[in-house]
């Protein structure tokens, strides 16, 4: 089902678009950004519930920069100085995150309109061709996401990224979650579990990984047998102080490829939980520590820490950073990853 999502402030119009498994899990995208604006899916009790933060109009994902249920890309996350070489060439990006570039810079994936390639009941694949050059990255590259609703109530996302020249290839979507429902408040009281006891520390306030894979045993970052989100959240902890709160990536894997386990949250108010599964070889866990005070989908208010998100994808600065996989895409080569967000009730 497609409706209008408004008209942009620049003209560009917006659509809504409704997919579903007719098994009680209803999804909506945008074609701005490839955004998911509503996951809605039934808690203990039956009822519906919209576990997901978002906006009512498409305007207002651009004028609010968190990146709501966004496709990034080309590149995930940060890449250190916003530079890094590929065939022995030097590429800038925009610098919009201290020194560094985050999510690929202004006019990343996330605000363009994507074409849609199909639409069926269950699925829908958005497409986009993004030039050479691109917000400073290399080749001409197709991209393409495809969101399914399974059966099971599992949303996957499939990813596929081509390009005439070796460039950076690391799409995630930024959707921050509350499984108390997107107006219920904080998300400090779910319980988290991550299928890893390794993440990558940062080496300072800026966040770019300090190239080491490190065990989480003995600290607050460890999520391996569940922790309430809120529980050392605010700890003084040398990671958590360069961060304010959550906001690493956590290693799954040395390398893409493989499908496995991610992450379990749940909310005990609904019952809902969520379990994630992933083929890239990390994902970033931030707890929305960043989210200020305004208004989204039917006026609910947001703040801080009032979604989290688990963003699978290659580590950060993993272009620069030897010994981590890379996610250099060369020429002619399809990317193709995968991720998944199974829901149920208990
Ligand atoms: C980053 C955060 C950032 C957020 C919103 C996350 O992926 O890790 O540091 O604030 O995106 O831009």
């Amino acid at each position: 089902m497609k409706r209008s999502f408004g008209k942009l402030n620049d003209g560009r119009e917006a659509s809504l678009y409704t997919i579903t498994n007719g098994k009680g899990m209803t999804v909506c995208l945008t074609d701005l950004g490839a955004t998911l604006v509503k996951v809605l899916v039934p808690d203990k009790d039956g009822k519906e519930t919209d576990v997901i933060l978002g906006y009512d109009t498409a305007q207002e994902y651009l004028d609010n920069g968190f990146y709501f249920g966004a496709v990034i890309g080309r590149n995930g996350n940060r890449i250190d100085k916003a530079r890094f070489t590929i065939d022995g060439k030097t590429y800038q990006l925009a610098v919009n995150d201290n020194e560094n570039n985050l999510h690929s810079g202004p006019d990343g994936f996330d605000s363009r309109i994507w074409e849609v390639k199909s639409c069926a009941e269950n699925a829908v694949v958005f497409a986009l061709e993004s030039p050479d050059g691109d917000e400073g990255f290399p080749g001409n590259m197709h991209a393409e996401v495809a969101y399914t609703v399974l059966d099971d109530n599992t949303l996957e996302l499939c990813y596929t990224a081509e390009s005439d020249a070796d460039t950076v290839a690391n799409m995630t979507n930024h959707v921050y979650f509350n499984l108390g429902g997107h107006d219920s408040g904080s998300i400090l009281d779910h319980e988290l579990k991550l299928a890893t006891e390794y993440y990558t520390p940062v080496i300072d306030e800026q966040a770019i990984p300090t190239g080491e894979v490190a065990s989480v045993k003995g600290t607050v970052m460890d999520f391996s047998a569940g922790r309430r989100i809120g529980q050392d959240i605010d700890a003084d902890f040398d990671q958590l102080r360069y961060t304010g709160g959550y906001d690493h990536n956590f290693a799954l894997s040395a390398k893409a490829g493989e499908m496995k386990p991610m992450a379990l949250a749940r909310c005990k108010k609904t019952g809902i939980v969520m379990e994630g599964f992933t083929d890239c070889p990390g994902v970033q866990f931030y707890a929305g520590n960043f989210i200020t005070p305004h208004t989204g989908k039917g006026g609910a208010k947001y703040d801080k820490r009032f979604g989290f998100c688990l963003e699978s994808q290659y580590y950060p600065n993993a272009i620069n950073q030897e010994g981590f996989d890379s996610p250099l895409l060369k020429a002619g080569q399809t990317r193709r990853s995968v991720t998944r967000y199974r829901f149920s009730a208990e």
